[in-house]
């Protein structure tokens, strides 16, 4: 292209931009009656966002100073949109029960295009039913039980490799949450040439989730939808030897593609899947299934360190389960299914490190939430950190303290897994790999951390900055 039409076209694109935000950032009319400030022009509150997002404690005090400032509901104009923030049980009850498809979610544009149109999570009402429905079953307990030998056996392999080096908690519990998902959806070996390109397409795909929106060669957005591509042919070519009979696997996948996959017959096919679809959702699942187990494992480890009396007491849960076993046999299913301490630690933990800061939804039609008017288009995020660390509900909130737990909790006041039609329909497996590796951990090691660092990553799934570096030792 000419460099005269290489100016214009940027200029072009910059002015359209400028204007389209300026438009965005004017438009609404109720907007004067809520509380807060919309910042400069075009530009909003963006900066003050993405600095405070960055921050030691994330985006939790850019919500706080604003709580403090305007009250639990307020406005604000960031990253090209409007928005309405809010915090409290009632504004939880009403956006995550989101009656009559009052709202929807709220993806990051460049998230949108990575997914696929039929993704869960850009389908609303029947259709998003429809795909929970044919994800249930697969993702039940019993269903998992099928998965649980590779998560052992994969589990104190991983944790062979500890002692006497420097271990990044994070890096390891995420090669680890990849392998099990990997194999869980598809069969995937844990290790070898097929497993690096899918753990190489899948980390560029991760990243692009949230990224500026231009998809020019070398952008992390342009770089995303080809690893997604990637994917989904390698996908394809499963699939195809899966429909050809040439391989058959006892996986997520095959259950999708004996039971849902559309096979031409119109009467028999309402309920089904395209391959469109089944690729889409599985990536989806792979998405919303990563980073998140990740977070939740390296959390719960730190914080077992940070309180040595948690740590004794979970210890002791699990030399019970051992010393009712037969010398040198291994953890068994019905163990890993009575655990209850553990549980509490796990929702302890998913309180305490809120790992989904917030829930962003947007409104499908007009409605009120604690007396403000919401607008339909408006995007909406619940503040899910100051619903975690409400005294009135979690007396004492920055103790960690799994005993809390004793006692069922208020409803939509513990979120870990969100609730409603939403809630997370990756529950059961994210606990089964986490009861699983921590009982291997904490029955065979001691570990310390090679430095202080409380900063998060500035990413949508909050994580440990610094990785979480420890040096582990045999008890
Ligand atoms: C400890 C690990 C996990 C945590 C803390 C977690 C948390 C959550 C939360 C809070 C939501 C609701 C978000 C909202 O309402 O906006 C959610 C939704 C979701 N999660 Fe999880 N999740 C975890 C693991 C998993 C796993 C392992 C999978 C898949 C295998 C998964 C798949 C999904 C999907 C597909 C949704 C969207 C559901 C829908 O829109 O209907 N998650 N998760």
């Amino acid at each position: 292209m000419e460099p005269i039409l290489v100016i214009f076209v940027l200029v072009s694109t910059f002015l359209f931009s400028a204007f389209f935000l300026l438009h965005l950032w004017i438009s609404p009319k109720a907007v004067e009656e809520i509380p807060g400030t919309l910042g400069w022009p075009i530009v909003g509150e963006s900066f003050s966002f993405i600095s405070e997002f960055s921050s030691p404690s994330g985006i939790y005090s850019f919500m706080k100073k604003r709580q403090e400032r305007y009250g639990k509901v307020f406005k604000s104009f960031v990253l090209g949109r409007f928005t309405v923030f809010m915090t409290g049980r009632e504004a939880s009850k009403i956006l995550l029960t989101g009656k009559d498809g009052m709202v929807s979610l709220n993806l990051f544009y460049t998230g949108q295009q990575v997914l696929g149109p039929t993704s869960l999570l850009q389908t609303t009402g029947e259709a998003h039913k429809r795909l929970r429905r044919l994800i249930a079953e697969p993702l039940s307990v019993d269903g998992l039980k099928k998965y649980f030998h590779f998560i052992n056996a994969l589990a104190i392999e991983t944790l062979d490799h500890w002692p006497g080096r420097k271990v990044f908690v994070l890096e390891e519990a995420s090669t680890f949450t990849l392998k099990v998902i990997g194999n869980m959806i598809m069969s995937l070996e844990p290790a070898g040439e097929e497993q690096e390109k899918f753990r190489s397409n899948f980390k560029i795909i991760s990243s692009s989730f949230a990224s500026l929106p231009f998809k020019i060669p070398g952008t992390a957005f342009h770089n995303g939808i080809k690893a997604r591509d990637r994917m989904y042919a390698m996908l394809d070519s499963i699939i195809a030897m899966r429909r050809t009979g040439k391989s058959f696997q006892q996986d997520f996948l095959e259950s999708l593609i004996m039971k849902h996959t559309k096979g031409g017959n119109e009467e028999e096919d309402g309920d089904k899947l395209t391959d469109k679809q089944l690729k889409d959702n599985i990536l989806t699942l792979l998405v919303a299934g990563h980073d998140t187990t990740t977070a939740a494992l390296t959390w719960l480890i730190k914080f077992l360190d940070e309180n040595p009396g948690v740590l004794e007491q979970l210890r002791e849960e699990h030399r019970q389960i051992q010393s009712k076993r037969t010398e040198g046999a291994n953890l068994t299913w019905s163990e890993v299914n009575n655990m209850p301490y553990t549980n509490k630690v796990i929702s302890e933990t998913l309180r305490r490190a809120t790992i989904l800061p917030w829930f962003s939804r947007k409104a499908a039609q007009d409605f009120e939430i604690d007396g403000c008017k919401i607008k339909k288009g408006w995007s909406i995020n619940l503040d899910v950190v100051s619903i975690h660390h409400d005294p009135e509900v979690f007396p004492d909130p920055y103790r960690f303290s799994p005993s809390r737990f004793d006692e069922p909790i208020k409803s939509y006041s513990f979120l870990g897994f969100g609730s409603g039609p939403r809630m997370c329909p990756g529950i059961n497996l994210a606990k089964l790999e986490i009861c699983v590796f921590i009982h291997h951990l904490i029955t065979r090691y001691k570990w310390r951390p090679m430095e202080k660092d409380d900063s998060v990553q500035p990413t949508l799934v909050r994580m440990p900055k610094n990785k979480y570096p420890i040096i582990v030792e045999p008890l």
